[in-house]
């Protein structure tokens, strides 16, 4: 495989440093991704050559900043086959998509004595939003639960969906076991009731080509920054039916034609009715050097690059001492463990002090973690840059810390 590792490391600077004087292995990428040069300089040559508020200027830099900030609306809709740019919404996040589509779609179209479907092993993203409207509408909140492997139960499934499914939300591959889901099977499957699907991307978009179109999803939710591009900046697609038929949630400028304080006020069309306010254009510029950094490299070399990856990481992994692996063989992008019976916070601090960086604690997945019986999980997660030697390093230093505090 001819994956030019050494030129992308080099292509991030933070990776170059040291931290607690040992050379970062920076394995936190699922909680948020580091940026490469092409991200950071397009946020600032838009900051400092191009910056003027969007969709409210008759000036020159207001109108190109309004361009600039609609192609990157276009090169997203191409990135995931939406079939326009009029499905994609800009937000801050995964979690922002979520929350709009159950204050929007949610309000309007899930009604008390409907039933919604999520899964055991959810992001918080993909719980709450929906237990707030369950409370507010009346609406019950359904749960697939998992298997022993850490993959969906299938088997549940029909008797959980019924004719008064109005959605289901669920992850494409999970945060922390990183279990890919069987959408095409859970898609139809909805469709044959008359249910709606949203799917969370935050862990998919970064790791897989993703389309839509060809899922057959109504909503995909994603995050910028875990596809190496800047935080605060996010996507919801929605198929534009829906979308056409969706209220505001959130009222302000932009999002309006006209606003009378007689007549009321009349909305802009989508997707711009669902982004009230200025946008984040610096966050959006960045988005967009993000999606062509990514496509530079080629989703497939990433792909195939990860994969191998993640089958060198699993094997070295269990070599070591008294660990628990959580989640099936075939995963994307995360590993979950625990070390004996160490908490996971001192796994991490140790690490740490070896310049490994994990993610541990709860990981927004309380009741995944309810379903393992443990309080907290340590996470190493894999993305572009992500070394054979970084996972060496981890295995070493696990290995370090069983030696030292014992089982
Ligand atoms: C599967 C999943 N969904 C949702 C989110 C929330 O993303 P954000 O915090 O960027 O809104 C995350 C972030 O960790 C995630 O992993």
């Amino acid at each position: 495989m001819n994956y030019p590792i050494e030129r992308i490391r080099r292509d991030f600077p933070v990776l170059a440093q040291q931290v607690n004087g040992q050379p970062l292995a920076y394995l936190d990428s699922a909680a948020s991704a580091q940026k490469p040069q092409a991200v950071i300089d397009r946020e600032v040559a838009f900051y400092s050559n191009e910056y003027a508020a969007v969709h409210r200027g008759i000036h020159t830099l207001s109108a190109q900043a309004t361009s600039a900030m609609e192609a990157v609306r276009e090169q997203v809709a191409h990135y995931i086959n939406a079939a326009s740019a009029e499905e994609i919404v800009f937000v801050r996040g995964t979690t922002e998509a979520i929350n709009l589509v159950a204050n929007s779609y949610g309000s309007a179209f899930i009604q008390a004595g409907d039933n919604i479907l999520i899964t055991e092993m959810e992001h918080h993203a993909n719980i709450v939003p929906w237990q707030m409207l369950a409370e507010r509408q009346g609406v019950e909140l359904r749960v697939l639960p998992l298997t022993a492997q850490g993959t969906l139960d299938l088997s549940q499934l029909d008797s959980l969906l019924d004719t008064r499914t109005r959605l289901l939300a669920v992850a494409q591959v999970s945060n922390v076991l990183g279990t890919e889901n069987p959408l095409e099977t859970l898609i139809a499957r909805a469709r044959a009731v008359g249910s709606t699907v949203l799917v969370d991307g935050a862990q998919a978009v970064m790791h897989q080509r993703v389309d839509v179109q060809a899922l057959d999803c109504d909503f995909y939710a994603f995050s910028g920054h875990k596809l190496y591009g800047p935080s605060g900046i996010g996507v919801l697609y929605a198929k534009h039916a829906l979308l056409n038929a969706m209220p505001p949630w959130e009222g302000g400028g932009a999002m309006i034609r006209d606003v009378s304080l007689t007549q009321g006020t009349r909305y802009a069309d989508e997707p711009w009715r669902f982004e009230a306010g200025s946008p984040n254009t610096g966050g959006i510029m960045g988005l967009g050097a993000a999606l062509d950094y990514v496509s530079t490299i080629g989703l497939d070399a990433i792909h195939d690059y990860e994969t191998a990856l993640m089958h060198y990481a699993l094997d070295a992994l269990s070599t070591v001492p008294d660990i628990t692996l959580y989640g099936p063989a075939e995963r994307k992008g995360v590993i979950a463990f625990n070390l004996g019976k160490h908490h996971a916070y001192d796994v991490g601090s140790f690490l740490d002090q070896y310049g490994i960086a994990i993610r541990t604690g709860h990981h927004c997945a309380m009741p995944l973690m309810a379903h393992y019986g443990v309080p907290s999980m340590c996470r190493a997660s894999l993305a572009v840059y992500t070394t054979r030697e970084e996972i060496d390093r981890l295995v070493a230093g696990l290995q370090r810390i069983h030696r030292l505090l014992g089982g």
